[in-house]
């Protein structure tokens, strides 16, 4: 029996100020010229279904007025109503896919958002951060807000700024003066026929211009089937579309310099961002997707804000032991997750895999916190694991990537990844931000419970807060790693060390090559090697060797140098991840791969990602579907 609707774990937990959604990846179509705008919007909106499927929403004008259709689930469902209900016929519109990651998806929360008059739609992509000051003022002055999110006040606000201005492009620069956050906006006027209008801060916004028409869409796939002439939008900039006219000035009406460009991708490598794969793209989108899971919960001194974690510090100081509980390589986060909690909490803390958790009947009580980790909160081993834990009494935090799926919905309590939609069937982006989340937890039940004073936790939010430009630069260097994987697609197994946190990264860097390149892969916990692994050495035998910071544990460093001078001499090609400047790694290292410095805890973030690029570029040397592997599937719904 599925337990009820998860309550807070005490009464007194309050919702957060107007659960504002952060909507960090959707899909954002407008379209103005001489063809149907509900066929151009819904077809580009297909394109973008990869970036959002939690609802979707269209706006037509027409016929002197406003009409639009929104709803939740997937564009089908929007498909069906336009159905049901067809919209009238117009030339201009706009329209949304959601990836909603606060605020649930729902038809009320569903883009297009209006106004009180129905004059005004707008969508938007982002997160503005000043809009429960905004949503009190305009409720002060009589507007009707409907939904949650931060994204209606924007179309109250454009209402006013456009009764006062009479023009849909001054309006929307007078709303984004006002506005404070990420946001990326697209909106139409009833009193403008032929008028789009968008603005653009930080999440990408692209024109297309074509004969006599004009599109605005989150990235080119939504268009492209009509013009390959794009212009892409720089920061705090405002266009007007019209069906002969693209203009772009800054937010305060400055004419703004623009980058027009050729678009050579076809359709189908658009969705991808112009990358061979889905993987490729997700790999390169971790430091945005670090940088997203961080943002808004940490404020300006460094403090931690996990508000929407709807746990009473009375409950979570009650906590004697935390289990975590996952799957695949939301294990191996859930792995690192326990050297973390441990250190920063000193409560114990056991990681296991979900699949094996409730069989072997746990010690569970109303004092235990189990983490269930899962990028698409609907692996069955991991929801059965926590309906077990909590029949035993035990509290549930999850940690997921996916708003509204049914790890979260049947926990206590969820902490969001904000990775955006993982396409590619290996994780990748989803594994860091799982770290991130899992170090967050931590530091919050240290800062709760009062084992980590606030200078502690604001120096691992420091650097917790460098991590995303440390991605980027292992991302810079890669070249390398990619020539060595090709060099080896001829291998039949490759074996993984590591120590500490490094022996959870071995093996999800053995992970990523079983499931991408159908070779065997094994990852070992280096101390093991001499009772028993150390046998399958031999000569040219191609070994990882993820190596701790010398600076942080060196005990764990010296006997990490050691294991590699052991395997080296019985002729294992040694293949060394290491920090820069580690030298003592070097005469032993027949393959060195730097990563830049990082604490011991945390240089999982770093460390994993050149074994992510080596399992994709030998699996792509092998010929294989990378983005698809044989037998595996997205979400493992059976047990
Ligand atoms: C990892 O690359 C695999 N796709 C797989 O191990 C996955 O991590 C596992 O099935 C758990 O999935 P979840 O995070 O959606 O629960």
């Amino acid at each position: 029996m599925i337990p009820a609707a998860p309550r807070p774990f005490c009464d007194d937990a309050k919702r957060g100020e107007g659960d504002h959604e952060r909507i960090i990846m959707c899909g954002i179509v407008g379209y103005v010229g001489g063809q149907s705008a509900l066929d151009v919007v819904v077809a580009g909106l297909k394109r973008l279904e990869y970036r959002g499927y939690d609802s979707a929403g269209v706006a037509v004008l027409a016929d002197g007025g406003l009409a639009s259709t929104k709803k939740a689930g997937k564009l089908v469902n929007l498909e069906k109503a336009l159905v049901e209900q067809p919209l009238p016929a117009g030339t201009t519109g706009i329209g949304h896919t959601r990836w909603a990651t606060h605020g649930g998806p729902t038809d009320a929360n569903a883009h297009p958002h209006l106004d009180n008059a129905g004059r005004v739609a707008v969508v938007h992509n982002g997160i503005i951060e000043n809009f429960a000051g905004l949503r009190a003022e305009l409720a002060e002055r009589g507007h009707d807000l409907a939904s949650e999110t931060d994204t209606e006040v924007v179309a109250h606000l454009l209402a006013e700024a456009y009764s006062s201005t009479g023009d849909p492009a001054e309006a929307m620069r007078q709303v984004c003066r006002q506005l404070e956050g990420a946001f990326t906006l697209v909106a139409v006027h009833a009193d403008e026929p032929d008028v789009v209008v968008g603005a653009r801060r930080n999440s990408p916004l692209v024109v297309g211009v074509g004969e006599g028409e004009a599109f605005l869409a989150s990235d080119v796939a939504a268009f492209i089937a009509h013009t390959r002439s794009a212009i892409e939008l720089g920061q705090d900039q405002v266009v007007e579309l019209r069906r002969e006219s693209v203009t772009v000035t800054d937010f305060d009406g400055q004419p703004a310099e623009v980058r027009k460009y050729h678009v050579d991708w076809d359709a189908s490598a658009a969705e991808k961002g112009g990358y061979d794969y889905f993987m490729l793209k997700e790999i390169a989108e971790q430091p945005k997707a670090v940088a997203d899971t961080l943002l808004g919960r940490i404020d300006g001194s460094g403090a931690l804000h996990l508000d929407e974690v709807r746990i009473a510090p009375s409950v979570l100081r009650e906590v004697d032991k935390v289990v975590v509980v996952a799957c695949g390589t939301a294990y191996h986060a859930g792995m690192i997750a326990k050297y973390a909690i441990e250190h920063w909490t000193r409560l114990p803390c056991e990681t296991e895999l979900a699949s094996e958790f409730r069989y072997r009947d746990p010690i569970l009580d109303q004092r235990t916190l189990v983490i269930a980790i899962s990028q698409s909160g609907e692996t069955m081993d991991t929801l059965m694991a926590l309906r077990h834990a909590r029949e035993q009494g035990a509290k549930v935090l999850a940690i997921c990537n996916t708003n509204g799926s049914t790890i979260p919905r049947e926990s206590d309590a969820v902490l969001y990844t904000h990775a955006g939609p993982e396409v590619a069937v290996a994780s990748t982006k989803a594994f860091l931000t799982q770290l991130v989340a899992c170090y967050l937890v931590a530091l919050y039940l240290g800062q709760t419970r009062g084992t980590k004073w606030g200078d502690e936790i604001r120096t691992v939010v420091r650097q917790l807060s460098e991590v995303p430009g440390q991605v980027e630069r292992v991302l810079e260097t890669m070249e390398p790693v990619r020539a060595l994987a090709r060099s080896l697609a001829h291998k039949n197994t490759v074996l993984f060390l590591g120590r500490h946190v490094g022996y959870p990264v071995a093996l999800e860097g053995a992970l990523k090559l079983k499931e991408l390149a159908y070779m065997h892969a094994e990852g070992f916990a280096a101390g093991e090697l001499k009772h028993g692994p150390i046998a399958l050495i031999e000569d040219d035998l191609p070994v990882v060797v993820v190596v701790p910071s010398p600076r942080g544990r060196s005990v764990l460093h010296e006997k990490i140098v050691s294991n590699i001078q052991e395997i080296r001499a019985r002729g294992a090609r040694t293949i060394v991840i290491a920090e820069e400047g580690d030298e003592a790694v070097v005469p032993y290292a027949d393959h060195l791969i730097w990563i830049p410095a990082a604490p011991t805890l945390l240089q999982p973030l770093v460390a994993t990602v050149p074994l992510q690029v080596f399992a994709c570029e030998l699996a792509t040397a092998r010929g294989n579907e990378v983005d698809q592997p044989r037998n595996l599937a997205k979400s493992v719904t059976v047990e």
